[in-house]
């Protein structure tokens, strides 16, 4: 069946929670917290495909809409992790659905201090089962850089496989450099619906607001 994204169940309000992690959308007021987790911190930035914010306030403006795009074309969530157990943001992590419709590209950063402590691995379960089970997705998929170990192990993890087909497109050395010694290249994850199941017992919380099509 053709996938018609201005059929697809759009998002008003969500807040999941795993084990670990705590993930809702994003507001300016998260910025205080996360703008020194990223703000010239190459280790996190070097894996992405944004330098950081320049200032404070270029934060908080991004933050303002944590939906973004149009719903006849497909929409772009972002969100805050927190750690499940209260505190400060850590990171953000979002879905996008303004590529191939159907399929949910999704991105992710945590500040180097919160690294290692299992917040991604439950964040990237958490998308995956709003995009599968509510957010009609045939598809979710990831872009991450050959060297980002770390990335690879959370997708492999929730069950992504590697796509070996796929190529990245020639502005991939515009867009990124890897370390002295390292060849740079792009990998695709995949994780298709039919391989998906939900990890028992999760999400611990779901609440998830919806306006369906009413067509
Ligand atoms: C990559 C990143 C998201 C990992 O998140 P995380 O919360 O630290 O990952 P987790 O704690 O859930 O760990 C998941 C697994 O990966 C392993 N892992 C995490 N970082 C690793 C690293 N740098 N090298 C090797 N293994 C690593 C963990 O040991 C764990 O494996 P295990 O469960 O088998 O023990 C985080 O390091 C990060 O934000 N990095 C900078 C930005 C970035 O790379 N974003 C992704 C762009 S594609």
């Amino acid at each position: 069946m053709k996938f018609d994204p201005s059929q697809q169940p759009e998002l008003q309000y969500m807040r999941l929670l795993g084990p670990c992690a705590d993930v809702r959308p994003i507001v300016p007021a998260d910025a205080a917290a996360l703008f020194p987790l990223v703000h010239r911190q190459t280790a996190v930035t070097d894996m992405l495909v944004w330098n950081g914010p320049k200032d404070l306030a270029e934060l908080e403006a991004g933050y303002a809409n944590w939906r973004r795009g149009e719903r006849e074309t497909g929409r772009d969530y972002m969100f805050v992790i927190r750690p499940a157990a209260g505190g400060d943001p850590v990171g953000g992590c979002g879905i996008r659905f303004s590529r191939t419709p159907g399929v949910g590209n999704i991105g992710y950063w945590l500040g180097e201090a919160h690294w290692g402590k299992g917040y991604m691995s439950d964040a990237v379960a958490l998308l995956c089962w709003l995009g599968f089970e509510r957010l009609g997705a045939q598809r979710m998929e990831a872009l991450c850089l050959g060297h980002n170990v770390g990335s690879q192990r959370v997708l492999e993890k929730n069950g992504f496989v590697r796509d070996a087909g796929w190529q990245p497109d020639a502005e991939l050395h515009d867009r990124h450099a890897a370390p002295e010694g390292v060849e740079l290249c792009e990998l695709r994850f995949v994780l298709e619906r039919t391989d998906w199941s939900p990890r028992p017992g999760f999400p611990v919380v779901a609440e998830v607001l919806l306006t369906e099509d009413e067509a």
